[in-house]
């Protein structure tokens, strides 16, 4: 089909009169800084590069769909979160928003800690040479098996997630002769402000030991008594994709009221706490995330705030963003295959992945930006629909964007900010083969997780 046969979507005179769409950028062509990976740029052709390379090259030597990660941004968002706690607080990187081999690696190089949630992701640390000590194993079903494997690997810390795994832990511990170190995970009766299903401090959800009715004071009264555990500290995570830092500041207030009345009882000041992750990132324009920096500053100054108002030595701080570190430094490549104007409504444009990739559209509403990437376009705004190759009516990556009208077959589209929970999440759906994570520096691309095969398929299914 030539690229003159489609016909533009409605314009964005007609869909501001419903009221919800953002307006298409002045230029199509331009890359809001907010939302791209930091090395990314259009060349003097108009085609899209990362550290360097153009991804029209990047899509002939590693095929689409693909994850483009830029290393150097990584390491950077890395340096930023250390260098914004210094050393009187520890950052641990979540995991579970993307964990490689070579992720491991540059969190080691960079500083960082990890935090592991299951026995894989503790596999992938120590594997890489994450040192034991520098890594947190959290979760609220830690099977006895995970559980062995942390102790016996000496994690710097488990987080305890239920009475039953405070008695579990101790008594792993104790067989082996050692003493734990562990956190308590509270729930503080938090609203976050943000989907339902990320949201982690209410009280009606499965993670933690609620602060409310007196259950964490006696989680910690517990802990204090059993030999294999040494408790170290508090710990509060309250949701994901947070901007607002009210959130927070409640987290820290009831942890440290917790701390106070642990004092008062048993008289002994907990040395550390927690606040979790949860930072939000700009998935498009209207995002406005918070630099690490002010971060920081914010939360270093609710916690001394507050331990001096109950007389306590300020605690150890620690942090584990996920989001905020991985989320930005990489896109998703597609190749546009069909195009379907349906009249006075939208442009559907099917790529070449899905929600096999990206599940998080169709999973928490999310939102995402797109760009045609392999060249420039004069062509008038088209408001499209960027949907995926699934039997599905829900498998949308981008619900509401502009494109240029021309655009045709064989383009390539990239989605922006795809680098937390999107290749975590992703799955064989229709026997999607899960695409690779390429890591891009200065001129050079290396996969890092290669893209499945039909023959990892077949190999897993014995039957
Ligand atoms: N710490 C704990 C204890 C957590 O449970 C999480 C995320 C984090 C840290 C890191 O949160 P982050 O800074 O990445 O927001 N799949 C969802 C997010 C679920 C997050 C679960 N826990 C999503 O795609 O938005």
């Amino acid at each position: 089909m030539s690229r003159s046969a489609h016909p533009a979507g409605p314009r964005h005179a007609d869909v501001y009169t419903e009221g919800h769409y953002s307006a298409p950028a002045d230029d199509l062509n331009s890359l809001d800084e907010k939302v791209w990976a930091r090395t990314v740029g259009r060349n003097a052709d108009g085609v899209v590069t990362v550290g360097g390379i153009e991804v029209t090259r990047l899509a002939e030597e590693f095929g689409t769909p693909a994850y483009f990660l830029d290393e150097a941004d990584f390491r950077a968002r890395c340096r930023a979160w250390a260098d914004a706690f210094g050393r009187d607080a520890d950052v641990f990187y979540a995991g579970k928003a993307f964990l490689s081999r070579a992720v491991v690696k540059w969190l080691k190089e960079e500083g960082l800690n990890l935090d592991v949630c299951s026995g894989g992701e503790l596999t992938t640390a120590l594997a890489a040479g994450m040192p034991a000590a520098r890594i947190a194993f959290h979760g609220n079903n830690k099977t006895t098996d995970e559980i062995e494997r942390a102790v016996d690997a000496g994690v710097g810390r488990i987080v305890l997630d239920s009475f039953q795994e405070i008695v579990r832990v101790a008594h792993i511990a104790q067989s082996r002769g050692v003493r734990q170190p562990v956190q308590i995970r509270v729930t503080v009766g938090v609203e976050a402000h943000t989907h339902e299903f990320i949201a982690t401090a209410h009280e009606d959800q499965k993670f933690g030991i609620a602060l409310a009715d007196g259950m964490a004071a006696e989680a910690v009264r517990r802990a204090l008594k059993l030999d294999g555990l040494e408790l170290i500290g508090i710990h509060s995570h309250i949701g994901s994709q947070i901007f607002d830092m009210a959130g927070f500041e409640v987290s820290a207030r009831r942890v440290v009221q917790l701390l106070a009345e642990v004092r008062d009882e048993h008289g002994v000041e907990l040395p550390e706490i927690d606040l979790g992750g949860g930072l939000g990132i700009a998935y498009t324009s209207e995002d406005d995330p918070r630099e690490p920096q002010e971060i920081a500053k914010a939360l270093g100054e609710i916690v001394t705030r507050e331990c001096e108002s109950a007389g306590l030595a300020t605690p150890r701080l620690s942090v584990e963003p996920g989001r905020a570190i991985v989320g930005p430094t990489a896109f998703t490549l597609y190749e546009v295959g069909t195009i379907k104007p349906l009249e006075a409504l939208r442009t559907y444009v099917s790529v070449d992945g899905g929600m096999s990739d990206n599940i998080r559209t169709a999973l928490y509403d999310a939102e995402y930006s797109v760009a045609l990437v392999s060249r420039t376009s004069t062509a008038e705004p088209m408001l499209v629909r960027v949907v995926g190759k699934h039997c599905e009516s829900g498998d949308i990556i981008v619900k509401d964007a502009f494109l240029p009208a021309d655009l045709a077959p064989g383009d390539l589209l990239a989605v922006p900010a795809t680098g937390a929970y999107c290749r975590a999440m992703a799955s064989n759906y229709n026997h999607a083969l899960r695409p690779p994570v390429v890591a891009v520096r200065e001129g050079e691309a290396r996969v890092i997780v290669r893209r499945e095969t039909e023959e990892d398929l077949l190999r897993l299914d014995v039957g």
